[in-house]
């Protein structure tokens, strides 16, 4: 198999009584997108900026294109950052921006820099606004043209580090597929940190999900989805409920409830259904969402709450039964289980 391009091994980094990451491995294809995925605080950002050379770690190291990188400067790793805060310089030009980005460059000619700038604003899609200050731009606008910087001097790694965040919704759904476009274009190699698990899904080739300072689980979208290893990593996608289960025959037989759950069952509002076939949940309807495409109804029971999905065009009926007691049910072959006890407590 090709060697990962990113090689991040067994890095610790503590910052007083913070272990800001513990044991962290990770790594990153030629002409792959992984994402970073977790909650604030987790260790994200510190993971980053060791990528990137901000940091050095305690422990473990830092290879880039197979060679030890851990201690060295930033400027030397080929690397091109993004931020949240896009971050321009207010009192340069678009094109002065994205110029900056080519310092490092020698030898370039004026002529040359003016064309690279002119084909990056056409690759993110501004073509013609090099002549525009910053804050003659939209929010989105200038964080295509802080991506258009980092890409400016083609560094071999694309560090991103929340890029959509400060960005309104339908915007950063735009803006991460044009993300995506770029980055398969140019077959970047491409380190996306996130704490937004929709995103983590709809840009990645993989996805590492972290929690504490550890990365709990990395594998593919799909797999993270549709087999996660912990409890953490089951919740932390969608709405979804973890109900002990007691498995009977190897994984063919949910028996619910107590005494002595050997698994949790991860019940996905999606594949939880108001109708058979499958295992029945009896609780009471407390809440229900009109969600536009479908009904989204949240039952209490003995198991704690679930969700469910019924069809868009029962919305009625289903307001009708708010308060009482209600059977859903769900299906044991497409539902995933993780150890009832990878709940890690703190
Ligand atoms: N320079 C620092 N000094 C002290 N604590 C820090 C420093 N950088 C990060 N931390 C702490 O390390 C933990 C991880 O932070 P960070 O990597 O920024 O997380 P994330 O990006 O996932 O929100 C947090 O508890 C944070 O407060
Ligand atoms: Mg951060």
């Amino acid at each position: 198999m090709e060697q990962p391009y990113l090689a991040v091994e067994s890095v610790s980094k503590r910052f007083g009584s913070v272990q800001a990451l513990d044991r962290v491995s990770l790594s990153c294809r030629r002409g792959e997108l992984v994402a970073v995925l977790g909650p604030s605080g987790c260790g994200k950002t510190t993971l980053l900026r060791i990528v990137a050379g901000f940091e050095i770690p305690d422990l473990g190291s830092v290879r880039l294109g197979g060679i030890p990188a851990t201690h060295l400067p930033p400027e030397k790793r080929g690397v091109g950052l993004v931020f949240q805060n896009y971050a321009l310089f207010p009192h340069m030009t678009v094109g002065e921006n994205i110029a900056y980005g080519l310092r490092f460059v020698k030898g370039l000619k004026r002529g040359d820099i003016a064309a690279r700038v002119e084909s990056l604003l056409e690759l993110v899609d501004l073509p013609g606004y090099a002549s525009r200050r910053p804050d003659q731009l939209s929010a989105g606008q200038q964080q295509r043209v802080a991506i258009a910087r980092a890409l400016a001097p083609e560094p071999r790694l694309l560090l991103l580090d929340e890029p959509l965040s400060a960005l309104d919704v339908s915007l950063r759904e735009q803006l991460r597929l044009h993300i995506r476009r770029i980055q398969r274009e140019l077959n970047l190699t491409a380190v996306y940190v996130t704490h937004d698990q929709e995103e983590a899904m709809s840009v990645a080739d993989r996805i590492a999900v972290m929690r504490d300072g550890r990365i709990e689980q990395f594998g593919t979208p799909e797999e993270v989805y549709e087999q996660p290893r912990t409890a953490f990593v089951a919740s932390f996608f969608g709405r979804t409920a973890l109900v002990p289960v007691r498995l009977a025959a190897p994984d063919t037989e949910f028996m619910t409830g107590r005494p002595g759950p050997d698994a949790l069952a991860v019940l996905r509002a999606e594949s939880v259904r108001p109708f058979g076939p499958g295992v029945p949940l009896r609780g009471r309807l407390e809440e229900l969402e009109f969600l536009g495409h479908a009904v989204r109804l949240q039952l209490r029971g003995e198991f704690g709450t679930v969700w469910a999905t019924a069809p868009r065009t029962e919305v009625d009926a289903w307001r009708r039964r708010r308060g009482e007691m209600v059977t859903v049910y769900f299906r044991p072959e497409e539902t995933p289980t993780v150890p009832a006890g990878s709940h890690r407590e703190e």
